[in-house]
């Protein structure tokens, strides 16, 4: 089993004289002020859950976008400063943008494009020009931000997701052989009817094979996008290794399922401190009493929010025996605010929580309780631990790693999991309650399969899935992400 002191072994073995730079849009700490005081929130998101641990193993340098107010004030001059604050191990330099790059770059192209190109959730991709121009335009300021952090040492460069598609090509310009770049996409590659009408695809595609390596959740993500450079880019597949090469460069295209840092969770999950806050969850949501179904997602349409609010009233519906006896609870953080479907779908779902408790609530009772907060890590994992069942209804998802930090956070083997099909993690959780979001009446035989479940058998399963993320944990992805990584330099 991988552990944390492995990967810091790996790295201290094997780095030698090479840097170690991660690169993604959305930073792992960001400063803000509140109420005229600087605080020090952690990021939100998976590229976040799963890299803040290895950063700490590694000791590297991760470079991001600075989008908190205050993080200009707690930077030095080159925009950099120490992570975590509790145990400073790693440094974040941060890129800053203009609110004219963050629209064009961040919400628009990454997110009104690409986004809902890549999720098969029958959103409508927007491209537009000027949108282009600045993500092409911000791609080039991460490119010389890394290459400030580099001077001109060698560095191996882990590149995050699909709003640095461009990155690697642009790192390779600047100088061609002291980059080695590995680049992990965190959400699916569509298939290629959907990809095919994307404007600058070819430009994508080119971006991307500038990497050495490239990794997707799945193998039907990678087929996929060997399947688009096929069709698009004269290259040479080599489908036996599963590799292209295009002027004398090859990428590798590898499947790295996500995960956790099981242990770290495991740790934290039976803590005082995590007792403490979940009892307080619990007196604040007055759940006392009832069955507690949870939800916990960034509000956006491909998490299947609606859908889930719709499966809970078909089980309220199918089964009035559970009013008074079960509470829904949803956690949300608010998230690309300024994107019109994501105000959508926003006010869409507080219609629906209000015309479900409306029908369903009684004097003393009401079924769904939706709050829209941050929460801390110990929040979190508080709140995993009070729920009977975790549901996670994405209507398309790269992995989804509410599912496995929830199993993670149940060392007690209490609670169960309801999971779409459509989520990376439903391929390795096969012992969750694998439902299809879009078919109503399964979800909520689904949810009520699992309330019903025998002790015995929600133990086996939940028992199963701890065993297989404690073994496929996040230090094993990252170090066979980075092992691969590293042979471009070093030859076994
Ligand atoms: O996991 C996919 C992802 O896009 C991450 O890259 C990102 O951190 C997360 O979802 C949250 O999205 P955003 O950074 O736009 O808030």
């Amino acid at each position: 089993m991988w552990s944390k002191s492995d990967l810091q072994n790996l790295v201290k073995d094997k780095l030698g004289d090479y840097l170690f730079i991660v690169v993604s849009n959305r930073q792992p700490y960001v400063h803000v002020f509140n109420k005229g005081k600087v605080e020090c929130r952690r990021g939100a998101g998976g590229v976040i859950t799963a890299l803040d641990p290895v950063m700490q193993a590694c000791h590297g340098t991760w470079v991001a976008f600075g989008n908190g107010d205050a993080d200009r004030k707690v930077a030095d001059e080159k925009g950099k400063i120490k992570v975590p604050p509790e145990n400073p191990s790693y440094s974040l330099k941060r890129v800053w943008l203009s609110k004219e790059e963050e629209n064009g770059y961040y919400y628009g192209y990454s997110n009104e494009a690409l986004w809902p190109l890549c999720h098969m959730a029958f959103e409508r991709p927007l491209f537009r020009q000027e949108d282009w121009g600045q993500y092409v335009k911000v791609n080039r300021k991460f490119a010389a931000a890394v290459k400030e952090e580099a001077g001109d040492k060698k560095a191996f460069v882990w590149i995050q997701d699909y709003h640095l598609c461009l990155l690697p090509k642009f790192l390779k310009e600047i100088s061609p052989s002291q980059f080695v770049i590995a680049h992990f996409w965190h959400i699916p590659w569509p298939n290629y009817d959907s990809f095919r009408i994307c404007p600058q695809k070819k430009e994508i595609l080119e971006g991307l094979l500038a990497n050495d390596l490239l990794g997707f959740h799945i193998r039907n993500h990678r087929d996929n996008f060997i399947e688009a450079v096929d069709r698009e880019i004269e290259s040479k597949i080599d489908r036996e290794k599963f590799s292209v090469t295009r002027q004398d460069h090859e990428t590798l295209i590898r499947p790295y399922p996500i995960s956790i840092d099981f242990e770290g969770i495991n740790r934290i999950s039976v803590s005082a401190e995590v007792l403490k806050i979940q009892e307080a969850l619990v007196e604040e949501f007055r759940l006392g009493g009832y069955k507690v179904l949870l939800g916990l997602d960034r509000i956006d349409y491909t998490k299947g929010i609606p859908e889930r609010l719709l499966a809970v009233d078909g089980l309220l519906e199918r089964h009035p025996e559970l009013k008074e006896k079960v509470v829904f609870l949803q956690m949300g953080e608010l998230s690309r605010i300024h994107i019109p479907k994501y105000k959508e779908l926003n006010d869409e779902i507080n219609a629906l929580v209000e015309e479900i408790n409306w029908k369903h609530s009684t004097d003393t009772w009401e079924p769904i309780i939706l709050v829209r907060r941050h929460l801390s890590f110990l929040d979190l994992i508080a709140f995993y631990r009070m729920g009977d069942v975790c549901l996670v209804s994405s209507l398309h998802d790269g992995m989804n790693l509410v599912a496995k930090e929830f199993v993670a956070s149940r060392s007690d083997e209490q609670g169960m999991l309801v999971l779409s099909q459509f989520t990376g993690a439903s391929r390795e959780l096969t012992d969750a309650i694998l439902v299809n979001p879009y078919d109503r009446e399964q979800f909520s035989e689904g949810i009520f399969f699992a309330l019903s479940m025998p002790d015995e058998e929600r133990k086996k399963r939940m028992s199963k899935m701890r065993d297989l993320i404690q073994q496929h944990n996040i230090f094993r992805w990252s170090g066979k992400v980075l092992s691969e990584l590293l042979k471009f330099e070093f030859k076994e």
